[in-house]
């Protein structure tokens, strides 16, 4: 893919042909209306007068249950972890607790759980290395927030400043970079799927007049590769960015807090002179709601936040009203398992994750998965039907699946029995495509590299 720059400062999308897409999209469509009606009405009459009985909302409500219930039983393909029990919160359904604001400064609105999110906000101050008086964040509604957040302390930084960030990015990037009006420039990408930094390093040199705003990848989305920080580092000074040039944001959506509980991986600390750092909180933690943590350096923040009479808070996150019950879901979370429980979990995720790979390898699927990671990627499935059923995520000519922890060793084994039987009507007496490319020759299981 063509590194994305032009004269005007626009940013051109290439988006890969999704061969099949609509077919999909709206076969699911049908499947899960027909679903959801199966003999329940979800429709909300606006002329109906009079209340629903309690009764026949609660069966609404249990035969959605069923339904989620059987398809968390086939969710392979998102980093989101379904295995948790939040019961214990249950009592908390009754408020509305709202984190206006500065949650070190809390805010007029009572109602707030600005302690639990501090509490928060210094566990992964210690994760990541920075100290209490030196640090400043919130819990986001997502890792996209988190984005948003860390490059725009990067522009506040460098208004003229390029985004640099590499092809295999998460959406949300480049759409920051469009909403913001910031040219950027995506970098090629090994075939593991880290950034390329012979590539970033002609790139930086091409653009030498202007600062350099960098997204660091903790975890691509498709292929779960970790951007070298030591190297992209090395890069910039190499190219004559001192750091007084250049501000690193790291989106560390799944693997920002998993790497940092792996003893060999590499570290993810703001001892480096990186700017920020945002992860999900509904991924590898496992919350009920989407919602994130995005940590950055005090310093930061002082340029653009705002005194707020209103609230009787400072204004410095991207929304106004917040989740005052994502900071207790985070924090029930990171106390019930404590340190070890976490880092059991992350050792679980990866062993299954090696399971399934090998698995693959055995049946003559071509499969990669990067070291640390716990993204099996493999040739996509031909049936939009298997994809379907498997919620499985894929791009182009590959597919993959997310070990997380409620992917038990008979759920990858059902998957790979039915992938394997699937496989031969698909493909019949063709041979299966060549995924060097994509995945490297030493995991294509192609007539040619096997
Ligand atoms: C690398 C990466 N960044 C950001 C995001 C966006 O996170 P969220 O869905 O929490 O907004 C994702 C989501 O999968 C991701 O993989």
């Amino acid at each position: 893919m063509e590194n994305q720059v032009n004269e005007n400062m626009n940013i051109y999308f290439n988006i890969p042909q999704v061969h099949g897409l609509e077919l999909c999209r709206e076969e699911g469509k049908d499947r899960k209306i027909q679903e959801i009606n199966n003999g329940h009405n979800m429709n909300l009459a606006i002329t109906k007068c009079n209340g629903e009985s309690q009764g026949k909302l609660a069966l609404v409500i249990n035969h959605y249950t069923e339904t989620l219930n059987q398809e968390i039983s086939h969710l392979l393909g998102y980093p989101t972890n379904q295995s948790f029990d939040y019961g214990a919160l249950a009592p908390l359904m009754q408020f509305h607790i709202n984190n206006l604001g500065d949650p070190f400064i809390g805010s007029s609105y009572g109602v707030n759980s600005a302690k639990f999110e501090v509490s928060v906000l210094d566990w992964f101050a210690k994760l990541w290395e920075i100290k209490k008086e030196e640090y400043w964040g919130y819990i986001t509604s997502g890792g996209t927030e988190g984005n948003f957040h860390g490059l725009l302390i990067g522009r506040e930084n460098f208004p003229d400043g390029i985004i640099y960030t590499s092809q295999d990015s998460h959406y949300s990037i480049f759409k920051i970079a469009k909403m913001y009006r910031m040219q950027c420039i995506k970098v090629s990408t090994l075939i593991t799927g880290e950034i390329d930094c012979a590539n970033l390093k002609t790139l930086l040199l091409a653009h030498k007049d202007k600062p350099a705003i960098i997204n660091l990848n903790i975890g691509t989305t498709m292929k779960g590769a970790v951007d070298n920080i030591d190297m992209v580092i090395q890069t910039l000074e190499e190219s004559g960015f001192t750091r007084d040039r250049f501000y690193i944001h790291c989106d560390g959506a799944l693997l920002g807090i998993m790497l940092p509980l792996i003893k060999q991986a590499p570290v993810i600390t703001f001892e480096k002179p990186i700017g920020s750092i945002t992860i999900s909180g509904h991924k590898f933690l496992g919350c009920p709601t989407p919602c994130g943590v995005l940590l950055t350096r005090l310093e930061h923040t002082n340029t653009f936040s705002k005194d707020i009479e209103v609230i009787g808070s400072r204004d410095a996150t991207i929304s106004g009203s917040r989740s005052g019950h994502a900071p207790i879901f985070i924090w029930y979370a990171l106390q019930k398992r404590g340190l070890i429980g976490l880092e059991n979990e992350v050792q679980k995720c990866l062993m299954n994750a090696r399971y399934l790979k090998d698995k693959l390898c055995d049946v003559g699927i071509s499969t990669m998965l990067n070291e640390f990671s716990n993204t099996v990627v493999f040739e996509k499935p031909l049936d939009c039907e298997f994809i379907r059923k498997w919620n499985l995520a894929y791009q182009g000519n590959i597919a993959h699946v997310v070990v997380m922890q409620h992917v038990t060793i008979e759920m990858l084994d059902s998957f790979v029995d039915e992938f394997t039987q699937k496989r031969a009507i698909w493909y019949g007496l063709r041979k299966p495509i060549c995924l060097a490319n994509e995945i490297g020759a030493q995991n294509c299981a192609c007539m040619l590299h096997k």
